[in-house]
């Protein structure tokens, strides 16, 4: 269960939201549902996450729903009582990544050298977070980890737009990316659901071919 390479598969993006009002969350998650993505990765980085993943999960059942930005243990215990159905981590340690391997819930542990790669396919997981993707060394460094480690898939995140998005998703090892750029903070705060549906369009048609 804790392999996440069908997560990857769900979207061409996966939308990296940061909610700071739940009353705005079911909303947010309509309005990527209208534009086509069916996806989150709601980050942890709130007070009211939690509550946001809560609602989100009783609310918007079309939408597979994840938990970001999990840092310790516990985040993730809390995370999958909310009703998160998959947990991604921006790094990983033994601790982290031993305690989301009990847990009856895909992982998605982010990863930024060749070694973590290793130590995160060691625990028999094949899919993973690229992060901070760009600064990390963009398109040419994930495909470089192609080479000797083929068969890991990955959702580069962090720095990524819609113009550089189809580098990353024309590689082999590349299943979808990830980015904040669907949910703008302000575009939430003033209610342009529009807005958001209109780039969940957008990204959700990174995934057709020409
Ligand atoms: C993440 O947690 O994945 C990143 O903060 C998203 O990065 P971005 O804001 O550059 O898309």
């Amino acid at each position: 269960m804790a392999d996440a390479t069908h997560i990857l598969r769900v979207s061409p993006v996966i939308p990296v939201v940061t909610i700071d009002d739940p009353r705005h969350a079911v909303r947010v998650a309509r309005a990527l549902a209208d534009g086509g993505v069916r996806i989150i990765e709601l980050t942890l980085r709130t007070d009211s996450a939690l509550e946001s993943l809560k609602l989100i999960a009783g609310e918007v059942p079309e939408i597979l729903l994840g938990a970001g930005t999990v840092l310790a243990p516990g985040q993730a215990d809390a995370a999958v009582d909310a009703g998160a159905q998959f947990l991604v981590s921006p790094g990983v340690t033994p601790a982290l990544l031993g305690h989301m391997l009990t847990l009856e819930v895909p992982i998605l542990p982010g990863v930024a050298t060749v070694g973590e790669v290793m130590a995160v396919l060691e625990q028999g997981l094949q899919a993973m977070k690229f992060f901070p993707a760009g600064p990390a060394g963009g398109p040419a460094y994930v495909a470089a980890i192609g080479a000797p480690i083929p068969h890991v898939q990955f959702c580069p995140t962090g720095g990524i737009s819609p113009a550089s998005a189809p580098d990353y998703l024309r590689l082999p090892n590349v299943s979808c990316v990830g980015g904040s750029w669907l949910t703008p903070r302000n575009a939430i705060e003033n209610g342009d659901w529009k807005l958001i549906t209109g780039l969940a369009q957008q990204a959700a048609a990174l995934g057709v071919s020409p």
